[in-house]
This record gives structure tokens, C-alpha cells and sequence, in this order.
């Protein structure tokens, strides 16, 4: 058994993690709610940094504090999972790397060196010479000319002599394997379930092998879900017409925020402490007007058979983990939960879960986990950072950072607008999405003609939040694919046109049976460009601009006025690319001259000294030396 069994087993699971990570693609990203970061106004200053270094070599990093998953450059995983990512081949792109020198001298003869791809000099040891062989490794042969003859093999001695016994033995005695007390990389996390004492795996809500939610997906040690960092959640639809609903939805039954929060996890795998849980907010989604309001910590669920009501079920899950890991075992040492709640009608199935579940190493400063899409530059495909702009008492300014980045209104149940259901902008991505409003002809028209003060009025029933934020010209769209949020120049206001609505008005033509100047959507055009050096290439968004659109809303003419119909609003996305030239740069000449001590000429003033002549005699094998790479350089 031992090391080679363990490892084919983690190879086994993490390519399983893979694959599930693939196929969720498709199901996560809709149906979410406004959901910000906390704004930590301690971390934001007063007068915040106006130019950006983007100097970078881990593109894959996007979380601030924790390991990324698959990101092998990224410093905040351990390098124990590191290796096994190496090992299992799913280490992500990180960029372009560092050039780096091999050298037969020792670092301290070199004085600078001028790589291509590097924009500046810089000294970089990778094989140093020890001081005593310098003559003899000044010059290095590249390749030399001397016939080959082939590889000849000397004749080994045959019997039990040297290495021959060891090469041949008979197998260790089978042993059953033993279960370690701590966790390894992907074992499965134990816990005892809300109101039982039964160990069993800890399973969350995930759409495996469809959208429908899997209750079998088992959470692995240090596998954060969802996998990638391209979406913040995972989601999955729940059927509640396959659930006992006064089971589920009371007591510490499968949809309620007691079934996480009463849970207890196990610290190791065979251990028999469990890992405090703290509930760190919990917050009540309206399922209506799609407002986000604070919940006490031990809000509980109620399920009314009546109308078949099930209240403050679990609609979002944030479950961090807090870890210490020394390879190749580690402990859980506390779990942190955020919750959002919401209310759903049976006939309203199915009801939408999201999950996500991170690894935060114990040594790492607790502080607000973001993720990033892009380190710095945008990563296409990836949601483009949005938020609004909110001011401290004291004068700073931040930004509220949207936990899914710019939303664009998606179809909700039955494809209507629904103020809970958005869709993320993607870098990159043109994307045009429609959702519908029913109205009879009878109540278009009364509209029409009586409330024309409001011509939005039905893009605000689909995004009243949003919308406020584009009215008062508070929203903001990330730079850069890390834009700060603690820093104001991180983020370019989106620019909007058409508010107020006052200019247009509805009018209704009974002719047509149409009512025109209706407000249908909008049009988001974002201009993007490209910076840094061009085999680094960093994408970010210059200007963003927000235009609402006009239209007419026809009444099919065979209709009965008391029948409902379906209009629609209109919502685009444009990405267009500023064309650049690229400005060609010529790095500056190496430095010819090593830079000399002052007291280079000592032994000119003072003559008995043999030390410092033979100093002087090592400097100028050095000038020479330098001068020679650079010459070897230019072949
Ligand atoms: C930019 O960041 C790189 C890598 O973190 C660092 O080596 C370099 O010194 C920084 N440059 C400036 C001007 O801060
Ligand atoms: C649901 O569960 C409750 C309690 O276990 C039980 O009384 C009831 O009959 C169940 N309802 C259905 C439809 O199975
Ligand atoms: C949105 O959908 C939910 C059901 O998921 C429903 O209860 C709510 O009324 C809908 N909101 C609007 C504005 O239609
Ligand atoms: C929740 O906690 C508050 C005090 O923190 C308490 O007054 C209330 O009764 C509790 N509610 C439930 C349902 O336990
Ligand atoms: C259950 O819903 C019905 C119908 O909406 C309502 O009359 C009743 O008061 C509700 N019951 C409880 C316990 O809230
Ligand atoms: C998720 O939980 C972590 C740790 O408690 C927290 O930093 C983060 O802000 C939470 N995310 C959201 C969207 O609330
Ligand atoms: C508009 O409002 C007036 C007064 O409230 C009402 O008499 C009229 O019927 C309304 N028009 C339509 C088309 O509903
Ligand atoms: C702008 O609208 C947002 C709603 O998204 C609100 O929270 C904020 O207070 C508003 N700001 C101003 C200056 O009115
Ligand atoms: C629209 O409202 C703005 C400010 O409320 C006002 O300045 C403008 O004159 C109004 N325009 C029309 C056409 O009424
Ligand atoms: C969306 O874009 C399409 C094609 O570019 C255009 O035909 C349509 O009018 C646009 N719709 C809106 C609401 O801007
Ligand atoms: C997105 O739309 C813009 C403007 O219509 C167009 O210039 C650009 O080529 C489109 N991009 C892609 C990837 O289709």
C-alpha cells in the first residue's frame, strides 16, 4: 500500500473534481440577487493611490486571502497541494514567467543582466558557481565538437552483491489501511448532522450532471465548490413537488438555515471534536421586489400547508472553512456561514439554491474574501466587476462591490422579469437578453393613458435597485480585472443617457392599438483596451456607456382586451475593442562599467598591500568577463 496507493487515489479524485467542475458551467451564473461585499471602511484611505504597478506573473490568483484552486504560482497554497496539482496536470495559465539565467560564475560577478522579455535589469542567481572554481567555471562550453563514440555500459557483477538483492524482494504483507485522524487533500469532510449523532458526509446542494440539485455531492478536504473562480456561487434548481414540504422546510429539515447552522463538522476525519460554526449574517431575500434585508442569526423556517408557503429557506450559502494543513494531513479549525433566506410558494418550484464553499488557510488575517476576474487585466469570460459608490461620514469613498459583477436582467419563472433574477456581463462577451411583462390589452392601455409620467415603469418592476443606481449616477464598472475596491480610481463611472424620463412620454394611437415611447431596456456599450508589454498582454475597460431605449408596444389585434399578452424588454451588451498601436520600446544598454569601491586605486596609495592588488586583478577579469557575455549575448 503506502505512498503510490494514496496517490492514484488523489489522481482519481481530483480528475473527478475536474469533470464535475466542467459540466456545472452551464447550469451557474442565473437567477441571482444583488448581492454585495461587505465594505471594510478600515481598509479604505482617504486619498487612494491614482497609478497601478502591473508588474504580474500569476494571472490565476483571484482571491485575495486563499488558495485558488489549480493555481500552481499562486504563494497562498500550500505547497503540498501545489504539488499535487503540478502532479495531476491541472495547473491553470498564470502568465507569462520571469525570464530567468543560468550563469558558471558566482551572482556577485554579475552586476546586471538584460533579458528580452523583462523591462527592466535585474539580477537573478539560478546556478551559482562556489568562489574556488571561478577560473575554471568562467567560461562555460555550449557545445562542443568532439566525435561522439556512443554511450559504452561496464560489465555489473551477477549474484547478491551491490544493489542486485534490493532490486528483487518479496511484497510487504498486506495491511488493512488505517483511516489517519487528520484530513488529506480531497478526503471527504465528516460531519454529525443538525440533530443526530450519526457520522456522515458533508453534502451541499450542487447541480452534478444536471441543473437539478444533487444531495449526494460530498465535499472534499481543501476542494473549494464551485471550482473555478469564474462564478461565485454554484447553483441548482430543487423540485419542491419531489420534497415532503413539513419535513424540509421545519425543524432541521433539508432547506432550512438549521441544517447548516446547527451542523457540526468534525475537525479530522477520525477525530472526534467537531469545529465551532458561527453564523456570521443572515439576510432575507424579498422575493417580489428583490431587496436584501438583515435577519436575526437564528431566523428559523416555517412551512405552511395551507398555502403552501415555505418561509426564510435557505436560497444562498457561504460556507468558508478555516484550515491548518502540514503535509500531508491537516485540520478544520472553525467554519464560518452566510446565509441568505428567502420565501417560496410550492407552485412557484423550482426553487433556486447557490453554494459556495472556501478553504481560507487559519494563519491568513481574517478579512472579506473577494474574487477577482483578472490579475490585474480582465480574463475573457469572466463577470465584469460592477458596484455602486458609497461615502464614509469621515469623507473616503469606496465602492459596494456586486458579488456577481455587472447583473443585466434575465428571464425569471415562466420567462417574466422578475427583480430576483439576473444574468452577469462577461468580459468580452456580447450577450442580449429579453424577459417578458403580461399585460391585457385593457391594462396597457389604461397605462398608457393615464400614468404617463412613468415610462419605465416596467423596467423598474424588473430592476428597481439596479435602475436606481444608473438614475443617480452611482454605478461603476472595474478597471482592471482586480480593481480595489478600497480605491476609487480602480473604477470608471458608467456613463448614461435617456434619464431623466421625463423627455419621452407614452402615447397611445388607437389606430394601431400600440403604445409608443414605452422605456424597453437598455444598451450597454463598454470600451475596452490592452496594456503592458506584448507578451503579457492585460485587458481592461476604459469607458462604459448606458443608453436606454425606446419602443412601441403592440396589441395583436385579435385578442380579447381581458386576455394577457406578452411584451418584452430589451437588454444588450456590446463590448468594443479602442484601437491601439503599439509603441515600440527599446530598452536602454546594459551598464558597461561594473560600478567599482571607492578605494579601487588603494593599492596605488599604499604599496605593500598583496590583498588588494589581487582585488584589482579580479575586478578586471571581471570587467572582462562582463564584457564578454555581453559580446556572447549579441550571437
Ligand atoms: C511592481 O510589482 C513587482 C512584483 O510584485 C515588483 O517586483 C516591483 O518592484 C513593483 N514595481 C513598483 C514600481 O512598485
Ligand atoms: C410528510 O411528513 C410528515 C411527518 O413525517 C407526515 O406526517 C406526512 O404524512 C408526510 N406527508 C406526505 C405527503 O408524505
Ligand atoms: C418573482 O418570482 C417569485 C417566485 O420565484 C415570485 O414569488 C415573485 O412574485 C416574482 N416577482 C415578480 C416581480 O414577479
Ligand atoms: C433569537 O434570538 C433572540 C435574541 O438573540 C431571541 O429573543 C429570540 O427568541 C430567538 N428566536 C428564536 C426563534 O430562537
Ligand atoms: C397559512 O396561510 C393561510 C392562507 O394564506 C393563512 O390564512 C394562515 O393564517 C396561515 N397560517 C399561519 C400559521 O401563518
Ligand atoms: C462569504 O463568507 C466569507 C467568510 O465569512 C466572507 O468573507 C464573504 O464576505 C462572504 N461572502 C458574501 C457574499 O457574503
Ligand atoms: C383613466 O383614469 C380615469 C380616472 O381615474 C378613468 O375614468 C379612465 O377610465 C381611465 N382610463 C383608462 C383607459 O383606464
Ligand atoms: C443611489 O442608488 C442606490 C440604490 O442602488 C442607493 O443605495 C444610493 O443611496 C443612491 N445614492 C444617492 C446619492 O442617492
Ligand atoms: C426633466 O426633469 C429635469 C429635472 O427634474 C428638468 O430639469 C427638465 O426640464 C425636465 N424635462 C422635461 C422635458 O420636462
Ligand atoms: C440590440 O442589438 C441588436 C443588434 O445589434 C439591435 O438590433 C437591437 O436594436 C438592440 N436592442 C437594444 C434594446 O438596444
Ligand atoms: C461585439 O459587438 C461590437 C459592436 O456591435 C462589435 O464591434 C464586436 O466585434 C462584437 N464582438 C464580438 C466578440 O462579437
Amino acid at each position: 500500500m503506502g505512498a503510490a496507493g494514496t496517490d492514484s487515489f488523489r489522481r482519481q479524485h481530483s480528475c473527478v473534481a475536474v469533470l464535475v467542475a466542467l459540466i456545472v458551467h452551464q447550469a451557474s451564473g442565473q437567477g441571482s440577487a444583488l448581492q454585495t461585499y461587505p465594505v471594510d471602511w478600515s481598509a479604505v484611505p482617504l486619498n487612494p493611490p491614482t497609478s497601478r504597478n502591473l508588474t504580474t506573473s500569476c494571472n490565476c490568483d483571484l482571491l485575495n486571502v486563499g488558495c485558488s484552486f489549480g493555481c500552481c504560482c499562486d504563494s497562498k497554497c500550500p505547497a503540498a497541494v501545489t504539488n499535487l496539482f503540478q502532479s495531476d496536470g491541472i495547473c491553470l495559465p498564470s502568465g507569462t514567467e520571469q525570464q530567468t539565467l543560468r550563469y558558471c560564475v558566482p551572482d556577485g560577478f554579475v552586476y546586471k543582466v538584460n533579458l528580452p522579455a523583462s523591462t527592466d535589469f535585474f539580477v537573478q542567481p539560478v546556478e551559482q558557481a562556489d568562489n574556488a572554481k571561478f577560473l575554471s567555471q568562467l567560461l562555460c562550453i555550449v557545445s562542443d565538437k568532439n566525435p561522439n563514440v556512443g554511450d559504452t555500459y561496464p560489465d555489473p557483477q551477477s549474484g547478491n552483491t551491490g544493489d542486485n538483492a534490493k532490486l528483487a524482494q518479496c511484497p510487504a504483507a498486506a495491511s488493512p489501511p488505517s483511516t489517519p485522524v487528520q484530513y488529506a487533500f480531497q478526503s471527504i469532510v465528516q460531519i454529525y448532522a443538525a440533530g443526530s449523532s450519526a457520522k456522515q458526509p458533508f453534502t451541499v446542494p450542487y447541480p452534478a450532471f444536471s441543473s437539478m440539485c444533487n444531495d449526494q455531492f460530498a465535499v472534499g478536504y481543501l476542494v473549494p465548490t464551485p471550482t473555478g473562480n469564474r462564478d461565485y456561487y454554484a447553483t441548482c434548481e430543487r423540485d419542491l413537488k419531489t420534497l415532503n414540504l413539513s419535513v424540509a422546510c421545519s425543524g432541521f429539515g433539508i432547506l432550512t438555515p438549521q441544517f447548516y447552522s446547527e451542523m457540526r463538522i468534525l475537525t479530522g476525519q477520525g477525530s472526534s471534536s467537531v469545529a465551532p460554526v458561527t453564523t456570521v449574517s443572515v439576510q432575507y431575500l424579498d422575493p417580489v421586489t428583490g431587496a436584501l434585508s438583515t435577519r436575526a442569526s437564528n431566523a428559523t423556517s416555517k412551512y405552511n400547508a395551507t398555502s403552501g408557503l415555505c418561509s426564510n429557506i435557505v436560497r444562498y450559502l457561504n460556507m468558508t472553512l478555516y484550515y491548518t494543513y502540514a503535509d500531508p494531513y491537516g485540520f478544520i479549525d472553525k467554519v464560518e456561514l452566510t446565509l441568505v433566506l428567502t420565501d417560496i410558494l410550492v407552485s412557484n418550484s423550482p426553487l433556486l439554491q447557490s453554494v459556495r464553499v472556501s478553504w481560507i488557510d487559519s494563519s491568513q488575517a481574517a478579512s472579506v474574501q473577494f474574487v477577482s476576474s483578472g490579475n490585474p487585466g480582465y480574463i475573457n469570460g469572466f463577470p465584469v466587476l460592477a458596484g455602486t459608490q458609497v461615502t464614509d461620514p469621515s469623507g473616503a469613498v469606496a465602492i459596494q462591490r456586486l458579488v456577481s459583477g455587472m447583473p443585466v436582467p434575465t428571464p425569471g419563472p415562466n420567462g417574466l422579469c422578475n427583480a430576483t433574477s439576473f444574468g452577469t456581463v462577461k468580459y468580452g462577451v456580447n450577450f442580449t437578453s429579453s424577459c417578458s411583462i403580461s399585460l391585457t390589452a385593457l391594462q396597457l392601455k389604461e397605462f398608457c393613458i393615464n400614468q404617463t409620467n412613468q415610462p419605465e415603469k416596467y423596467l423598474r418592476l424588473a430592476m428597481p435597485t439596479l435602475l436606481l443606481s444608473i438614475e443617480n449616477g452611482s454605478l461603476y464598472l472595474g478597471e482592471w480585472g482586480d480593481a480595489d475596491f478600497s480605491n476609487i480610481n480602480d473604477w470608471v463611472q458608467v456613463s448614461v443617457s435617456g434619464v431623466p424620463f421625463n423627455e419621452t412620454v407614452p402615447i397611445y394611437s388607437e389606430a394601431d392599438m400600440a403604445c409608443s415611447g414605452l422605456v424597453i431596456g437598455f444598451d450597454l456599450q463598454i470600451v475596452t483596451g490592452v496594456a503592458f508589454s506584448s507578451n503579457n498582454l492585460q485587458q481592461k475597460v476604459l469607458y462604459a456607456k448606458l443608453c436606454f431605449t425606446t419602443g412601441v408596444w403592440d396589441i395583436p389585434d385579435q385578442l380579447p382586451e381581458t386576455t394577457p399578452n406578452r411584451f418584452f424588454l430589451k437588454f444588450n451588451v456590446s463590448f468594443i475593442r479602442l484601437p491601439q498601436q503599439a509603441v515600440s520600446v527599446k530598452k536602454p544598454a546594459p551598464p558597461l562599467v561594473v560600478p567599482l569601491p571607492a578605494d579601487i586605486f588603494y593599492p596605488f596609495v599604499i604599496s605593500d598591500s598583496a590583498a588588494g592588488a589581487s582585488r584589482l586583478c579580479i575586478a578586471i577579469v571581471v570587467l572582462a568577463a562582463a564584457a564578454l557575455s555581453l559580446a556572447l549575448q549579441h550571437f
